[in-house]
């Protein structure tokens, strides 16, 4: 009887609290939240996009002059997406924004951090090349000497997340020739590699070594496959940005990261409330 009071009296709590912040927000603007994002990151703290110089040379100022320039892409249409209609399609973007930081931060931490002259990278995940085109425009704005290699099935594909999804089917839809037009500015900089990983993981047309491994694969094991594959050719100073490594439908491949990681001695990894994950090659 106690019990079912509570319960019904914590149920109205929470929706007067919901209604309230809902209410509030709405109405007043200085306490809408400064970032309402992808996967519910929510937060009232400002982003580091926000309050620089236009123009000034800090990382903050030139990755927001590289989110302009791909909204501006996207809306001329030289740069497409799949499954795009525009207002979509800049919902999609703002709600990506922290994440989006993150792969341009980390790159240039990679790329500064690394004493190799030509700034080797990998992505393997690349769709229609959002997150490519913020690491690649992090390396041209910091005028990096630099070759990106793309790996991605760009067609039907099995992803395995055995104790959340399972198996299914995806990305069928994706086209080589999208991204690369998408990318074409760069395309003297790009190796793309078609095809499922592991089976393209197969030293043909690979770098010797990397300071920058993006993995965004939605998948456990070709997660694992690249980390295993390419960890020994991390540069000290190097990074590996995951993408998927706090989702909950994700949850085996943090699960093999991190067991993954009990084995490393030299590498650091810092979770982001972004589901993303960053390692670190310290020594
Ligand atoms: C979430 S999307 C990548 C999104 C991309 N990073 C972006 O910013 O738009 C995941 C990608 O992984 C690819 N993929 C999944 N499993 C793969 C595998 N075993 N081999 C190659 N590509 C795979 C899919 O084709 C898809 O393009």
């Amino acid at each position: 009887m106690l019990k079912q009071l509570l319960r019904k009296t914590g149920k109205f709590f929470y929706l007067a609290r919901g209604i309230k912040t809902a209410f509030r927000e709405t109405f007043i603007p200085s306490k809408r939240p400064t970032f309402d994002g992808w996967y519910g990151l929510k937060t009232y703290s400002q982003p580091p996009w926000v309050g620089h110089k236009i123009g000034d040379l800090s990382l903050e100022s030139r990755f927001y002059k590289v989110d302009c320039k791909l909204r501006e892409k996207m809306s001329n249409k030289s740069f497409t997406l799949l499954r795009a209609d525009l207002i979509k399609t800049i919902d999609l973007m703002d709600s990506l924004m922290w994440r989006n930081y993150i792969v341009f931060w980390s790159f240039v931490f990679a790329a500064k951090s690394t004493k190799s002259e030509v700034k080797n990278y990998i992505e393997a995940g690349v769709a229609d090349g959002i997150s490519a085109f913020y690491a690649i425009n992090a390396a041209e704005s910091y005028n990096y000497e630099y070759k990106a290699y793309f790996y991605d099935a760009w067609g039907e594909v099995e992803m395995n997340n055995p104790s959340t999804r399972g198996k299914e089917l995806g990305y069928e839809g994706l086209d080589l020739e999208i991204v690369k037009n998408n990318l074409s500015d760069f395309q003297d900089n790009i190796v793309f590699i078609k095809g499922k990983i592991p089976e393209t993981l197969n030293r043909e047309n690979e770098p010797e070594s990397v300071v920058w491994l993006s993995i965004d694969l939605n998948s456990e094991q070709p997660t694992i496959d690249c980390l295993e594959y390419y960890w020994g050719r991390v540069e000290i100073g190097g990074v590996v940005l995951l993408d998927d490594y706090a989702q909950p439908a994700y949850i085996d491949t943090k699960n093999a990261v991190d067991n993954w990681l009990l084995k490393q001695k030299n590498a650091l990894l810092l979770h982001l409330p972004t589901t993303q994950a960053i390692i670190i090659k310290i020594t």
